[in-house]
């Protein structure tokens, strides 16, 4: 039995498939080389914006109606959506076998098994026993690689259905976390992103699930700078990043342990969502413009030249033009390297679904091109001060776009296209001199590989 799975949405989504990729294989079925050719499709889906459910509903639509000219082809659904409308998704795609939400993966092949066996409609979408070092699975081969530490999400920001979706925080235990790197770096693997919604909640959620976290060796005190250290101290990994972050997790002990620990790369996501202080009320996002400010600063005193990367939603219910120049303000104060901007959708269920979504479509859409264009220049303002710089690139193989020049990124998490010397290989630590620059990309030319 063959299989594929079409992916919507967020890094850890990518991540969610690989990890059932791998578990699809151990249980003895294989990849398939194209949709068509497979004998069960599923698609991993997103809730966080409508536009995101309707392109999987369509896309599901699709497949479903393909049974009929394959035999026993099986259609199932993972992820959000599928906690968010659970057994209603067999009322709306015709021909849909399976779905199973975001806490139960590990459950899929036994739900294709049953479904081969003739039973129809099977529906898993519960929370608790998680059993995710079953979905601890990697796909060979690739120099970086995702790392779950932290399910669900606690905090509930007025537009967000992930906690619905994804259920409470779970902190998976830290021995698991960390054979699960040590096993990526024997396959290979140079850098981990470690994922959650608010990764420095880490260990900090319900008493029940408290991971164990080993104790510290440099006086270290919040259970996500342990981790990041135990990763540091027991394996042998060359870069560990984390996404995403929140600014009441930049502490000082954070900010000490980016600076000590070599394998942590001086990069950070933290979602700013607006710049204007009434909007992040409402939004309940838990910090204002001049706290999230100073956690920036207090990490860049003993980070410096740390990149910040951000997430913008521009058109919340009640968002006015100032409002709108403020978040254009503080882009600019917290001079952010790269930022990803979404209009506001409202998702049924959430809080600010209640309020009125007053700002008109194309007003959104000017506001998410106005700040495209802002952080253009300003991505090109900072990378061009990189220009005669070498920096240090994990390489990752030839650039998509011309196979004469290979890409990797640098520690900041810039993307840097280069021309590679005859010497170099896929995961190799390479010192690229910078001599030109893009708002999203370097260009240079390898100078030597560094040890
Ligand atoms: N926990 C992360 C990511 C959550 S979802 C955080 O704190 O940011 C990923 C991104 O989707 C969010 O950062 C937010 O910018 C966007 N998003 C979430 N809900 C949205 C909505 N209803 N409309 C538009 N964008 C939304
Ligand atoms: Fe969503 Fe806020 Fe959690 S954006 S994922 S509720 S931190």
């Amino acid at each position: 039995m063959t299989f594929f799975v079409h992916t919507y949405g967020c890094q850890m989504n990518m991540r969610d498939s690989e990890a059932v990729a791998m578990l699809l294989a151990r249980h003895g079925l294989q990849p398939a080389a194209t949709e068509d050719e497979a004998d069960v499709l599923i698609v991993n889906t997103c809730s966080v914006r409508g536009k995101a459910e309707d392109k999987a509903i369509g896309k599901l639509g699709m497949m479903a109606a393909t049974k009929r000219k394959r035999d026993g082809r099986i259609v199932g659904v993972m992820g959000c959506m599928v906690q968010r409308l659970q057994g209603d998704l067999f009322k709306t795609i015709d021909g849909l076998d399976f779905a199973v939400g975001p806490r139960r993966f590990a459950r899929i092949p036994a739900l294709i098994a049953r479904i081969a066996d003739g039973e129809r409609h099977l529906l898993d979408a519960g929370i608790g026993d998680e059993d995710i070092d079953d979905l601890s699975g990697h796909e060979e081969g690739a120099v970086t690689a995702f790392v779950n530490i932290l399910l669900g999400c606690d905090r509930r920001c007025a537009y967000c259905i992930v906690p619905d979706v994804r259920g409470p925080e779970w902190s998976r235990p830290a021995d698991g976390i960390i054979a699960e790197v040590n096993s990526l770096v024997r396959a290979g693997v140079k850098e981990v992103t470690l994922l959650g919604q608010s990764v420095m909640r880490y260990g900090l959620g319900n008493p029940v699930w408290k991971p164990a976290v080993p104790p510290s060796s440099r006086g270290y005190t919040e259970p996500f700078v342990r981790l990041l250290e135990a990763i540091n101290d027991q394996t042998p990994l060359m870069r560990l990043r984390f996404t995403s972050s929140q600014p009441s997790g930049c502490t000082a002990v954070l900010a000490a342990a980016m600076r000590d620990l070599p394998a942590v790369c001086p990069h950070l996501h933290l979602p700013l969502q607006s710049g204007s202080d009434a909007i992040l009320r409402r939004m309940r996002r838990g910090y204002t413009t001049a706290t999230y400010l100073e956690a920036l600063q207090r990490l860049r005193e003993t980070t410096p030249g740390l990149a910040i990367t951000t997430v913008i939603i521009v058109g919340f219910p009640g968002e006015t033009g100032s409002d709108f120049e403020r978040t254009r303000e503080c882009m600019e104060t917290a001079g952010f390297d790269n930022a990803f901007i979404f209009k506001y959708s409202p998702r049924p269920g959430t809080p600010a679904a209640e309020w009125e979504d007053d700002v008109p479509e194309a007003e959104k859409r000017r506001r998410n091109q106005v700040l495209l264009e802002d952080q253009d220049r300003r991505g090109q303002r900072i990378n061009e001060q990189l220009v005669g710089e070498t920096l240090v690139v994990l390489a990752e193989g030839e650039s998509p776009r011309n196979t004469q020049r290979w890409s990797g990124r640098s520690a900041t998490n810039k993307i840097v296209v280069f021309e590679p010397e005859a010497d170099c290989r896929v995961g190799d630590r390479v010192a690229v001199s910078i001599e030109r620059a893009m708002p999203q990309t370097l260009y240079g030319r390898m100078i030597k590989k560094e040890g």
